[in-house]
């Protein structure tokens, strides 16, 4: 991936920032400057010289294979929030349900809206996009719903989460029917989701070379802890990945799924939820960990409130600052005033 924007010096606390906007419903998040040091973050060598660089995510776009869909403007406004970006991305990552119930239209339409990114895209798929044909259309578009790769000094990766175990066959329900239930927000056969076991063992693997200092971002689905499993607003392995993630000091998490403002902190995990580019998904009949995070709905019959645009800036240590800025200017001063992450 190319970058030209130009170095410049930092400090070792700043080494690592990111500058996240979640473009007109979109996150959009812009992750600037990994130390030259870093670059081997396996390498204790003395860090100096930053690069910076943005990246920006977009999610849970559920488009329908209906002409003129307003879905499809909203996602097609996102796409030019990213590409006028200053400074660019390097590159894109879309955080699952591109489509609504899966079909092969619906996966072309966005693959079509997202083509015109004028940066590297990088996806993963959510429910949505998966239970039609088991993911055969999607990987058949998109490839492996894991990968990782290092860019500047950072490790990024990423795993299919909403992996269920088969609730279809002994009820010999047909894929239409399976889909449907998945697209439930409260399935009552479905089970709970997770990465499952093969991409544990990839997973494993994959951060095996890194030091303890490296910073590393992942990406799922669905949030890496228990939000409302009622809702699969989780995954159900996620201990597991925190504890592979454990040996790392500090380790970011940026989810889709919640269609909302939300934000974690369990050990050295950071968990954000994006936006979406659809429509806002209430918040649960649970107390939050950090519930001052929470958004303001003034008119919940309106598709668009409740959509907006991130800014987060984070420090080395991923700690840093969230803004979120909704279309509807009624903020609760928390939120307004920013929030300490
Ligand atoms: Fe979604
Ligand atoms: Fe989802």
């Amino acid at each position: 991936m190319t970058n030209d924007i130009p170095e410049k010096q930092l400090s070792r606390r700043d080494f690592l920032s990111f500058t996240a906007k979640l473009g007109a419903a979109s996150l959009v998040a812009t992750a600037v400057s990994p130390v030259v040091g870093l670059v081997n973050v396996a390498q204790a060598a003395p860090a100096s010289k930053v690069t910076p660089f943005n990246f920006a995510i977009i999610s849970d776009a559920h488009l329908y294979d209906i002409p003129n869909h307003k879905f499809d403007a909203i996602l097609a406004k996102a796409v030019d929030d990213v590409n006028n970006m200053q400074p660019a991305p390097d590159f894109v990552v879309f955080l699952g349900d591109l489509g609504q119930t899966g079909a092969r239209a619906e996966l072309e339409k966005g693959k079509r809206i997202l083509s015109k990114l004028k940066m590297p895209l990088r996806i993963i798929p959510g429910e949505h996009d998966w239970y039609l044909d088991m993911g055969a259309a999607w990987r058949n578009m998109f490839g492996s719903p894991h990968w990782s790769f290092d860019h500047k000094g950072v490790h990024f990766a990423a795993m299919n989460s909403i992996l269920v175990k088969d609730f279809w066959t002994v009820k010999d329900i047909h894929p239409e029917q399976r889909m449907g239930y998945m697209e439930e927000l409260e399935c009552t056969i479905c089970g709970l989701w997770g990465v499952r076991e093969e991409q544990l063992d990839w997973l494993e693997k994959d951060v095996k070379k890194l030091g303890a200092n490296a910073p590393v971002v992942v990406f799922t689905h669905s949030p890496l802890w228990d939000y409302y499993p009622r809702w699969n607003f989780q995954t159900e392995d996620a201990p597991q990945i925190r504890s592979i993630l454990s040996k790392f000091d500090k380790v970011m998490s940026f989810h889709g799924h919640v269609h909302q403002v939300l934000y974690n902190r369990i050990g050295n995990l950071t968990s954000l939820g994006a936006l979406s580019t659809s429509w806002p998904w209430p918040y649960p009949p649970v107390q939050l960990p950090f519930p001052e995070d929470r958004m303001n709905r003034v008119d919940p019959a309106n598709f668009l409130d409740g959509l907006g645009t991130h800014v987060v800036d984070l420090n080395a240590e991923f700690g840093g600052d969230l803004k979120y800025k909704p279309w509807a200017d009624l903020l609760p001063p928390a939120i307004k005033n920013g929030i300490k992450l």
